[in-house]
């Protein structure tokens, strides 16, 4: 038999902050492939610190991070991780296009001196399809709204079929009918095999996709269990692949407001 592959993300009493201030202290945290997780918490508790640092623009200040199978930063091909961030808008000096935004997505995976053959282009072709900007493929992103390049953003990172995507976020400032079709398309994704970590405050239509939550509070994993709430629970063939939480053990659900159910963690 082939050796089991490793974690898609593998946090051992990880520390990850800026300079030499911890944010996010001590979590542990095991991903295995093709696992669809959420991270919540409130803002400022270190969510998007957590998901920066599994990329290498966070600090690992104490412990453990490794991404696919490589201590963070180390991992050869970059292209294997998607990442979409918080913040960021498209901007920039240069007046590229939908289509030569998400290209530059493809060209992450292919190395920057390959050009693009058609099936890559195809894959351009369909990532801005699956955000719903087809008709604005050949538009000046700066000519395009707030959420539409966020969408732009997260057809970047599609575009390069990623085994692990990590998105911050994803559906703020995004339209319900935008949101309805990321879900759709982050469901196919994640049935095809790539692992998603999203952080997100909105219940919104990928509580029907992410399966496992992980909420942060101040810097701490207080919460990792099933994420309830998805409409079609029972009987799916969606397997919990880091272990069954104990019977009866109330999952986390997305509007529940407060805090998170206790959960012991060894200090
Ligand atoms: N570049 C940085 N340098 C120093 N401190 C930072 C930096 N980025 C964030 N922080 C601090 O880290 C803490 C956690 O921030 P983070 O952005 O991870 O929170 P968050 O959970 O993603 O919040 P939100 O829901 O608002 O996005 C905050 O106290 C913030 O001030
Ligand atoms: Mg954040």
């Amino acid at each position: 038999m082939a050796p089991p592959s490793p974690p898609a993300i593998r946090l051992r009493a990880a520390t990850i902050g800026y300079g030499d201030v911890a944010i996010v202290r001590d979590a542990d945290l095991t991903v295995r492939p093709g696992e669809a997780l959420a991270v919540l918490g409130s803002n400022g508790s270190g969510k998007t610190t957590l998901a920066r640092g599994l990329l290498g623009l966070a600090a690992v200040l104490d412990g453990d991070v490794e991404v696919l199978g490589a201590p963070v930063g180390r991992l050869a091909e970059r292209g294997r991780i998607g990442y979409v961030p918080q913040r960021h808008t498209v901007s920039g000096a240069a007046p590229a296009t939908v289509r030569e935004v998400v290209s530059v997505g493809r060209l992450a995976r292919l190395g920057l001196l390959r050009r693009l053959g058609a099936a890559d282009r195809r894959a351009v072709v369909d990532a801005v399809a699956a955000v719903g900007l087809a008709d604005r493929m050949g538009d000046p992103v700066a000519s395009l709204s707030g959420g539409q390049q966020r969408r732009v953003l997260v057809a970047r990172a599609l575009a390069a079929e990623p085994e692990l995507l990590i998105m911050d976020e994803p559906t703020a400032g995004v339209d319900a009918a935008s949101q309805e079709a990321l879900a759709d398309v982050l469901a196919a994704v994640s049935a095809g095999g790539t692992t998603l970590l999203v952080v997100t405050h909105e219940a919104g239509p990928l509580a029907g996709v992410l399966r496992r939550a992980v909420v942060v509070e101040s810097g701490r994993i207080t919460y990792d269990g099933p994420l309830t709430g998805a409409e079609d629970e029972p009987g799916g063939g969606h397997h919990h692949a880091n272990g069954a939480p104990p019977a009866g053990r109330p999952g986390y659900r997305l509007d529940q407001p407060g805090v998170a159910p206790p959960r012991t963690t060894g200090a």
